[in-house]
């Protein structure tokens, strides 16, 4: 049974894995049924925290916290390496005041995690339906709209919202690619081109590596980032000197 509001929906976890920058920590304050914590590779460290019991199934993959995730937070020591995803219960004013939750999250509680995510020292992504609460708070971030659909098959604008650069190197690039049909093409000619690299000489390979380093060097207008990250944060992997790094 899906978890209500999980993010488990094809192609809704493929869209925030693939703005997931690589990172060894990663923490879910709003856990759920975790589907982006069981969905993505795993990382070195994976923390969870939510105020209902967990599925016992996750606490196989992560350290969980049961409690209060902006408090778990707020305390949390940074080290600068961490991914932080929320996916809090979605403001009650932008669902109708339909309750889903054993705890649902009060508009006080949705305005305390704004003000402790803006001091967050590590890459933030949140989760939200259109809000001008989270719009304000969040201006400067980068935003990304997407359409989703309801379990009775209407269609909802959800939006993510992160204060990091568009990443061009991901945590997981399993998924890369906007819908399936993109997906598999880029799928199937990776595999194309790593047979045929395979199949060079090692120094015809090491200059076509270069060549890709080179157009990395100058991005194409298309890869220009958008918006401002926040507090001029220095993504590990964001950038592209990651790519070439790699
Ligand atoms: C939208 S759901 C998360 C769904 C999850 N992303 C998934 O894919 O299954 C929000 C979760 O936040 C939890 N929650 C509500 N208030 C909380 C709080 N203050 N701290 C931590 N968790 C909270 C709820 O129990 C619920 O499990």
């Amino acid at each position: 049974m899906p978890y209500i509001g999980g993010k488990s929906q094809a192609g809704v976890y493929q869209r925030i894995i693939n703005l997931l920058p690589p990172h060894r920590v990663y923490l879910e304050p709003f856990l759920g049924g975790g589907a982006i914590l069981r969905l993505k590779r795993p990382a070195e460290v994976s923390i969870g925290v939510d105020r209902a019991a967990p599925d016992p199934a996750l606490l196989q993959l992560c350290t969980f916290h049961q409690g209060c995730g902006i408090a778990f937070l707020e305390k949390y020591k940074w080290t600068g390496d961490e991914l932080v995803y929320c996916d809090p219960p979605y403001l009650l004013g932008t669902r109708g005041g339909r309750r889903y939750y054993e705890f649902e999250m009060p508009d006080a509680d949705h305005r305390w995690l704004l003000k402790v995510i803006l001091r967050i020292p590590a890459p933030v992504m949140i989760s939200g339906y259109p809000s001008a609460m989270y719009d304000q708070a969040l201006a400067g971030w980068n935003r990304d709209e997407f359409t989703n659909y309801t379990r009775a098959r209407t269609a909802r604008q959800e939006v993510l919202w992160f204060n990091y650069q568009r990443p061009l190197k991901l945590h997981d690039d399993r998924y890369t690619g906007m819908d399936y049909r993109e997906r598999w093409r880029i799928e199937k000619r990776r595999r194309r081109w790593r047979a045929r690299l395979q199949r060079l000489e090692p120094l015809e390979r090491v200059t076509l590596y270069q060549a890709l380093v080179d157009v990395m060097d100058q991005p194409s207008p298309s890869l220009r980032m958008t918006g401002n990250p926040a507090g001029g944060i220095a993504t590990k992997g964001a950038a592209i000197s990651a790519v070439r790094r790699s």
